[in-house]
């Protein structure tokens, strides 16, 4: 059988996603930084390829999947969500593939943006990623810190918390927020996280006002976190961390870009630590978020 590329389908997204642990996992063991992924349910996928089936695709040979891309669209903006090769399998060109055809999935849309999060230490994603017109932007870094240690002296949280609800003025306020934040409204994203059992979202309030938005998951992440007023997100991430402590995870963690300052000297006088060294690239003009912190490299 030959090498075949075609739209991924529901049944293909669990097996696509123990490619893409093994493929991290090989990649992050190589460079030094342990294993880093575990398997979970491909439910932000399975959303996306609903949402939108023209942005996963899978290399196929004589039934085994060899690799597996996905991007999701909102707006004017692209984001590559995944873009994985099995270990065995890497340096053939496959990737470069699969990096066209979710491409393509883009210019179909007519998104001008484009964007994605890879690993500082990977040459290869980020060489290819440079051939196609992603430039690297700046670096995210991946924290985490036992939440003993992190309750250890945590100030009282700076902003007061409510929780997000559907209402129409709950969403037009967060499409509000991140156009300001990241450029594009997530309306769609924000009610997938609202159906989510393990995370928890609130609007962050000064006084009366919503001035952002947090997400904690059960798991003690924190993020997305977005605000408008730039000089309250280091207040706001003091608040998504109280709310993360108080939780029953043992680790809390968060993705901060390097533009977020404030957030960043949060994190380090909390004691967190700097996991996995990550980089956001994009498209020229895109991608300078100072008030925003990503959920993770497949959600941004
Ligand atoms: C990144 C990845 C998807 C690429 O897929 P692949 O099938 O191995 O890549 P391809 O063979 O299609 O393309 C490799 C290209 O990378 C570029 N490249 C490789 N090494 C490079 C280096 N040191 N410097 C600059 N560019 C480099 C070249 O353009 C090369 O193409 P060429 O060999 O024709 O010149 C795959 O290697 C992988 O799964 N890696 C681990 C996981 C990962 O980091 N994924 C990206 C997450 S966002």
């Amino acid at each position: 059988m030959s090498l075949i590329y075609r739209p991924a389908q529901a049944s293909d997204l669990e097996t696509a996603e123990a490619l893409v642990v093994s493929s991290i996992n090989d990649l992050t063991e190589r460079h030094g930084f342990g294993q880093m992924a575990t398997a979970s349910l491909p439910n932000f996928q399975l959303f996306s390829l609903r949402d939108d089936p023209d942005g996963l695709w899978v290399a196929e040979d004589d039934g085994n999947i060899l690799g597996f891309a996905w991007s999701w669209v909102c707006g004017d903006v692209w984001f590559l969500a995944q873009l994985f090769v099995d270990p065995a399998q890497q340096g053939r060109g496959i990737g470069n593939e699969l990096l066209k055809l979710t491409l393509e999935h883009s210019r179909k849309l007519g998104a001008t943006h484009r964007a994605l999060i890879t690993f500082t230490f990977n040459r290869v994603s980020q060489g290819l990623y440079i051939r196609h017109g992603l430039f690297p932007k700046m670096p995210i870094y991946f924290f985490g810190v036992p939440r003993e240690q992190l309750i250890d002296g945590l100030p009282e949280p700076p902003l007061r918390v409510i929780a997000i609800d559907d209402t129409a003025a709950h969403m037009k306020r967060l499409a509000e927020i991140d156009t300001y934040a990241v450029g594009v409204a997530r309306e769609k994203h924000h009610r997938y996280l609202l159906n989510d059992p393990t995370t928890k979202g609130v609007m962050l309030m000064a006084g009366s006002e919503s001035v952002g938005y947090a997400y904690i998951g059960s798991n003690g992440h924190v993020g997305p976190l977005a605000v408008t007023p730039d000089d309250l997100l280091g207040d706001a991430f003091t608040t998504a961390l109280n709310l993360a402590a108080n939780g029953s995870s043992e680790k809390i963690s968060a993705f901060l870009p390097g533009n977020c300052d404030s957030a960043l000297s949060v994190a380090v006088r909390r004691g967190m630590r700097i996991t996995f060294p990550m980089l956001l690239m994009a498209s020229p003009g895109y991608g300078d978020w100072k008030q925003y912190l990503p959920r993770n490299p497949g959600f941004m």
